[in-house]
């Protein structure tokens, strides 16, 4: 099976090395990639978001199946250019994307399900910004009404602060969105979805804010790990169950069947697991840590879920332990961050299984030198019996980056560690 790999970013860096590891895979092409990614497939250069430029690309490259990583491409159609050109496609058509893409098409879709999520309301005009503040509260969510990778939401206690957020989105003519406030853990749970077929990975959870101890503002995400020691079994088959599948079942009925990743981001709280969001793709970090416990084929599975075969292949089997991704990031993100300075000490080598170290914002210079070219620069991912071991090989080999003013937090998986997680 020849594979081509949609994206650029430390997920697909993960993917590619879950896929190199199939013995089914003969051929691994990614496009655009990145320079940690070139190491282990060959590169190509594209826009990811021209679905007749990857169609052109993966029939040239003879591709039997294309996965597409980033959301943007699926929102946009290119899966559907894929498939258009008779190439099998991991990822779902735009219409079933709009899961991720529109807000107000994923809340739709919930409450038809059945599914727990927060009420949401749209405000479009500055006069109504303060009656909505009135609604909502006394935690704010703030959001912009469309994809804005994590970043374009606002979570506080600060009235004022969820003001200015709203107004200034407001100003750049987004409309903004309120929803209530969903308490308790957040649980990312990513299930290979082919139509009615769900089929769960291990959950995760992400960090989503830049600072240690969840402090500062939210980014696209800082570090995760898996699986969750807090987390009941039934409240995973419960998630599948009254969750995934209602919303799978509604995606067929409304003849927008999902084919590819669904990623269920939820709120574990006191009434049980709430939807904070979908998303229509692998997630990032959670990807680099999940894949790193994986036994099974990934190309297997990802093949199956693409020709709708999906029923028929084994579940994933996992590895015994714990996986912690701890991504190492550039001065000043998630603002806008400094690029171009030189990163040492991240070559990875192939004996070495504790730990690994995958690209996201890196490019090689003309001089050979690894730089630094995005907010997240690399994703270090450490493996071991437990969560406290795979910490320690994640900080042991990141303590060896060097990349002037990058920063990292601490303690991804550290509350876990130390038992301060409550559900309910
Ligand atoms: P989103 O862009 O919708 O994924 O939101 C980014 C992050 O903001 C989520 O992962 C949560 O940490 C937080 N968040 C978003 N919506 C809510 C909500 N309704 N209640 C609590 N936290 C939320
Ligand atoms: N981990 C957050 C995301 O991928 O959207």
């Amino acid at each position: 099976m020849r594979v081509l790999v949609i994206g650029s970013g430390a997920r697909e860096h993960a993917l590619v090395l879950a896929l190199r590891k199939d013995p089914a895979v003969t051929a691994l092409v990614a496009a655009p990639g990145n320079a940690g990614i070139a190491q282990h497939a060959q590169t190509r250069a594209v826009d990811p978001s021209s679905g007749e430029a990857v169609a052109a690309l993966a029939v040239e490259v003879t591709a039997d199946l294309v996965v597409i990583g980033p959301e943007v491409p699926l929102v946009l159609g290119v899966a559907d250019a894929v498939r258009a050109a008779g190439i099998a496609c991991f990822g779902p058509s735009a219409d079933a994307a709009r899961i991720e893409g529109s807000k107000a098409f994923a809340k739709d879709v919930m409450i038809a399900a059945g599914v727990r999520t927060a009420h949401s309301e749209i405000v479009d005009t500055p006069a109504d910004l303060d009656a909505a503040l009135d609604r909502f509260g006394p935690t704010w969510v703030v959001k912009d009404d469309g994809l804005a990778a994590g970043k374009g939401v606002v979570v506080t206690d600060d009235r004022l602060a969820a003001r200015d957020h709203g107004a200034e989105l407001l100003e750049n003519g987004h409309p903004v969105l309120f929803e209530t406030f969903l308490d308790g853990p957040e649980v990312s749970l990513f299930c290979l979805v082919d139509g009615e077929t769900v089929v769960p990975l291990l959950p995760a959870q992400d960090h989503k804010r830049v600072g240690d101890g969840d402090t500062g503002p939210n980014t696209g995400g800082m570090g995760a790990y898996t699986p969750l020691p807090w987390l009941p079994q039934e409240t995973v088959t419960a998630i599948v169950d009254d969750v995934v599948k209602p919303v799978a079942a509604e995606l067929v009925r409304r003849g927008s069947a999902f084919s590819g990743l669904l990623y269920a981001g939820l709120a574990i709280g006191a009434e049980g697991p709430a939807v904070i969001e979908f998303n229509c793709r692998f997630g990032d970090p959670e990807t680099q840590a999940v894949l790193s416990l994986l036994e099974s084929p990934l190309g297997e599975l990802l093949n199956a879920t693409a020709t709708g075969t999906l029923a028929d292949v084994a579940p994933p089997r996992w590895r015994d332990g714990a996986a912690v991704t701890v991504v190492v990031a550039a001065e000043n993100y998630p603002g806008r961050p400094r690029i171009g300075d030189v990163i040492t000490g991240a070559e990875d080598s192939a004996q070495n299984t504790a730990s690994s170290v995958l690209h996201a914002g890196t490019e090689s210079r003309a001089d050979g030198a690894l730089v630094s070219a995005g907010g997240r620069v690399l994703s270090v991912v450490g493996v071991g019996a437990d969560l406290t071991e795979a910490r320690v090989n994640a900080y042991e080999r990141i303590a060896r980056i060097k990349l002037a003013g990058s920063h990292y937090r601490t303690d991804i998986g550290l509350a876990a560690v130390e038992d301060r997680i409550q559900v309910g």
